[in-house]
């Protein structure tokens, strides 16, 4: 391996604040492990836009490499599991919080934390789902797993061009169900039905003071944004309808009241891709290969240099990315 290469780290500078800066690393600053990964592409989620902006605690011990995805191939190994040259990615597990993350050229990590690249795909296609994309795919396992069918009625997508929201919107629409898109930004709605919405939403739709209960509209949803929005979306859930609970773009506070859950049986579900154990990852990553065809998934997809990253970041905590973003790694 080259003797340096360069890394996106987040540090504390004198006033105490967390600052993120390119620095040049060498094997020796990396963390033990039995895989040592190439990496070639990571992505950003709106975590490691927080993250790098310093807008969000997200790194739990510095300097921590920030990144919580990467993907590439196989350097090194003594892992049973995987040999040098296998196409690998890795989402989530603490990478940028509590362990050395994917903004880096190389990551030494431990072979249980890395899922095989699914056959026909690139490192870059990997990450153009990378963590956004699993996740949404994890809500979309939950919300059929609690029984939801096509046949049951619309469901909605909020924070629809987001990464979640974009990837959430494509597998619903694959998978037959009629998809409601819930954006800020109606300059989205012909990107947004080019993925598969069937009807639109304004932000302030949802985004306000709810009644307890409100008329039944939707048989499910996939919620990105937390707060009021969530709260008024539980209130127009179906009876036996469900929310895959996904994020807090907008809010972390749930002012909502016990009855769309008591007098309905509608049910939250909660979505953590952090710490989802390796099976479940396995059959995620399969399903999304199964799913989206490699048009569909470019047609979300904003390639950005890594020096960018910190511009990026700003724009993504800014609410100003569209879909999802891949960074090739130096
Ligand atoms: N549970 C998990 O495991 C998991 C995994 C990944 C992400 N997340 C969370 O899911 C959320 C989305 O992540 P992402 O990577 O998809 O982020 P993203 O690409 O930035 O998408 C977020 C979207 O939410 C909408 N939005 C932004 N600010 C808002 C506000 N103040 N009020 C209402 N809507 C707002 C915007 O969509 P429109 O412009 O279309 O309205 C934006 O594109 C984040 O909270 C993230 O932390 C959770």
């Amino acid at each position: 391996m080259t003797a340096t290469f360069p890394a996106l780290v987040l540090r504390k500078d004198e006033s105490g604040s967390i600052r993120a800066g390119f620095e040049d690393l060498t094997s020796n600053d990396l963390p033990e492990g039995d895989v040592l990964v190439r990496v070639t592409h990571s992505s950003v989620n709106y975590k490691d836009g927080l993250a790098i902006t310093g807008k969000g605690k997200i790194a739990r011990s510095l300097p921590m490499i920030a990144g919580i995805d990467l993907a590439g191939v196989v350097e090194e190994s003594t892992s049973d599991a995987w040999k040098a040259g296998d196409p690998v990615l890795a989402t989530g597990w603490g990478l940028g919080e509590e362990r050395f993350g994917g903004y880096s050229r190389f990551a030494r990590l431990d072979g249980s934390l890395l899922t095989a690249i699914p056959r026909g795909w690139s490192a870059a296609t990997a990450m153009a789902l990378g963590t956004a994309g699993f996740t949404a795919m994890l809500a979309v396992f939950a919300l059929e797993e609690r029984g939801i069918r096509p046949d049951d009625g619309p469901v909605v997508v909020t924070g629809a061009s987001g990464g979640v929201g974009s990837v959430a919107v494509a597998l619903l629409a694959h998978a037959g169900y009629t998809v409601a898109a819930s954006t800020g930004r109606p300059e989205n709605h012909d990107y947004l039905r080019s993925l598969g919405a069937n009807s639109f939403l304004a932000r302030e739709d949802l985004d306000r003071d709810a009644k307890p209960l409100e008329s039944d509209k939707w048989a499910g949803a996939v919620d990105t944004v937390g707060g009021r929005t969530l709260a008024t979306l539980a209130a127009q859930i179906k009876r036996g309808g469900a929310v895959s609970v996904c994020g807090n773009a907008g809010g972390f506070q749930l002012p909502t009241t016990v009855f769309p859950l008591i007098l309905r049986g509608v049910a939250l579900l909660g979505i953590d891709s952090n710490y989802c154990p390796p099976l479940r990852r396995r059959a995620a990553w399969n399903r999304l290969a199964l799913d989206l065809p490699a048009d569909r998934i470019a047609s979300w997809t904003e390639t950005v240099p890594f020096r960018n990253l910190p511009q990026v970041a700003e724009r993504i905590t800014n609410g100003q990315v569209r879909g999802r973003i891949v960074v090739e790694v130096e």
